[in-house]
């Protein structure tokens, strides 16, 4: 007999309904994103065929949450690249140009390290490529284009089969009716299908648990009330939505199960960067005995970064805290602003870390 959580991911991806949120036009060689900054009101696209305009969608957290982001600048970078080919004479001018282009995608967002990894798949690729070349012909123009669209593709076809790993081996941490808390948006918005933190409560969804999902608004830019409400809620889930000041009350009354956050990147030594108010939430999950769980892709994994103290964390706009969602002036004029994007959960505080290949309770066994 089959597997009961293979047959719900059967189930979960012939019902899952929401379009794609990074995706490459088929007819000519565009990026698509969908515009989440929009969300959930409108549900905009956007066809990216500049590097300004890739660097703008990916600054202003059009396209976010760190496997999306690293599926857009690979996919991205082919586009871009591809535009300018015609302007190349020589192999030393295209790989001048390649790295050139690759770096100031690769400065845009400083913390999630995926955007950095998939930059570095398609550099190697290229690299691998122009070894060797002088002169470059039209041949090998439609060649090295091929590669690198080829690249990008695979890139996000590896996303969603780790998406589908993390939602096989996170669902078993999940019990009939269990009540889950998540910080931020590490659902299907964030990466090429299902997410990270949420796919497996969609499997167990799909399997008929009903678990029941407590979102916190994640205050600056709302990525919970704006982004993890709306995806939980589409595809039928318990939803409810909490301001992120009410986690103690919640876990102190015993209303949390279990707690899921997604992740930017883990230190060798197993700190977590997410979004800023994850550490918040981690340490009242210690004190009150929650388990806390972090899922993601290897590619989140950076054991080039010893410990959390070296994650560059990004700062952002003052009047993402001073102006509600963009809109309204709350604060007053000229006030100073603290606006750290994300923060850093110490190892100690993670009960498991959930990959595409498995639950590892230490961070020695996932290297
Ligand atoms: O600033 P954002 O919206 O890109 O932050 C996103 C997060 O912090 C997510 O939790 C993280 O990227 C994991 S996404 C699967």
């Amino acid at each position: 007999m089959e597997n009961p959580k293979e047959i719900g991911l059967e189930k979960l991806e012939q019902t899952f309904s929401l379009p794609d949120v990074v995706s490459l036009c088929e007819e000519e060689d565009s990026l698509v994103i969908l515009d989440q900054t929009q969300l959930p009101a409108r549900e905009v696209f956007q066809k990216i065929n500049k590097e300004e305009e890739l660097i703008d969608a990916i600054v202003r957290l059009k396209v976010r949450g760190a496997p999306a982001i690293g599926v857009a600048a690979a996919a991205g970078l082919y586009v871009c690249f591809a535009r300018t080919l015609a302007n190349m004479t020589s192999a030393q001018l295209m790989q001048t140009e390649f790295q050139a282009l690759a770096n100031r995608i690769r400065a845009s967002r400083p913390t999630a390290v995926n955007l950095s990894w998939a930059l570095d798949r398609m550099t190697v690729l290229f690299k691998q490529w122009i070894a060797g070349k002088d002169k470059i012909s039209m041949s090998d123009f439609q060649e090295i284009k091929h590669l690198l669209r080829a690249e990008a593709v695979r890139i996000k076809e590896e996303d969603i089969e780790m998406c589908k790993q993390i939602a096989l081996h996170g669902v078993g941490l999940i019990s009939s009716g269990s009540r889950i808390l998540t910080h931020c948006n590490a659902g299907h918005l964030a990466v090429s299908r299902y997410g990270t933190a949420l796919a497996p409560i969609y499997l167990a969804q799909a399997c008929g648990l009903n678990p029941k999902v407590y979102a916190d608004e994640t205050r600056p830019l709302l990525q919970g009330a704006r982004l993890t409400a709306y995806e939980l809620m589409k595809f039928g889930v318990n939803t409810t939505l909490v301001c992120d000041n009410m986690a103690a009350s919640l876990m102190s009354q015993g209303m949390i199960d279990l707690i899921m956050v997604g992740c930017d990147r883990i230190a060798a030594n197993g700190d977590v960067a997410n979004k800023i108010g994850t550490c918040g939430v981690a340490v009242l999950a210690h004190h009150y005995h929650v388990p806390f769980y972090v899922l993601g892709p290897t590619s989140t994994f950076d054991p080039h970064t010893p410990t959390g103290k070296d994650i560059v964390i990004e700062q952002r706009a003052a009047s993402e805290v001073t102006d509600l969602h963009y809109i309204h002036r709350m604060a007053p004029e000229h006030v100073q602003v603290y606006n750290p994007a994300f923060d850093v959960t110490p190892a100690e505080l993670v009960t498991a870390y959930i990959t595409e290949k498995g639950v590892f309770r230490q961070i020695e066994d996932f290297h």
